[in-house]
């Protein structure tokens, strides 16, 4: 479920599209887990009210805002700050395999780790948190000594749209994890749903 790659501009010429924008935050850090396995980055994501995974951010209309407004005023109803997204924040755009007729832009922003602290902090008093967001979570990026624990299991979850590709892509295309390390994820989560 990747979708079909699109350049911005483009998108917002299609007639009768719906536009949706989504942002992965992230951080580094030098914390470790049981004080020895490196978790190297924090990579935000939520837990939806409909049980699936996937980023902040939410429906924008073109005609009235912005994508980066759209998107800056979702993450205030989702996760209660206000964060400023710039048009250099893009990553991406696509049309989504599903539902149709929907774009969907995909946005990454490095935070400062002690920023990204103050995120989920907030995100407990967001408007929508128990609603249509059940909470924020971290990818755990690692991988732990049985093969499937941390970065498989965690891609073994469902996904909403095309959030699990956007995921991969902005991990690779930022140097958070090595092409090899993803490609032995993806396999073992295959594994994993099987
Ligand atoms: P409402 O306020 O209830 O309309 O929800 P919303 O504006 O927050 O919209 P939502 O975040 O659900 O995103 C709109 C559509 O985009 C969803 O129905 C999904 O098809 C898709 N979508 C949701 N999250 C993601 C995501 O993280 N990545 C991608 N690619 N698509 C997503
Ligand atoms: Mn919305
Ligand atoms: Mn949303
Ligand atoms: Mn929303
Ligand atoms: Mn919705
Ligand atoms: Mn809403």
């Amino acid at each position: 479920m990747a979708g079909q790659e699109i350049s911005k501009e483009e998108s917002l010429s299609l007639k009768g599209y719906r536009h949706a924008c989504h942002i992965m935050l992230y951080a580094d850090t030098d914390a470790k887990l049981f004080g020895k396995i490196p978790i190297k980055h924090i990579v935000l994501m939520q837990m939806r009210f409909d049980g699936l995974l996937g980023f902040p951010g939410g429906l924008v209309n073109p005609a009235e805002e912005s994508l980066e407004s759209g998107l800056s005023r979702e993450l205030w109803e989702e996760m209660g700050v206000a964060l400023n997204v710039a048009p250099e924040d893009h990553c991406s755009s696509c049309v989504a395999p599903s539902p149709p007729q929907l774009v969907t832009h995909f946005y990454t922003k490095k935070m400062k780790e002690e920023d990204v602290r103050e995120v989920e902090k907030a995100a407990v008093t967001a408007p929508d948190h128990g609603l249509e967001v059940m909470g924020m979570v971290r990818v755990p990026l690692y991988c732990l000594r049985s093969g499937e624990g941390g970065f498989p299991a965690f891609l073994s979850h469902s996904f909403i749209s095309n959030s699990r590709s956007q995921l991969l892509s902005a991990l690779r295309a930022l140097g958070l994890l090595s092409w090899a390390a993803l490609d032995a994820a993806v396999t073992q989560a295959d594994q994993i749903r099987q």
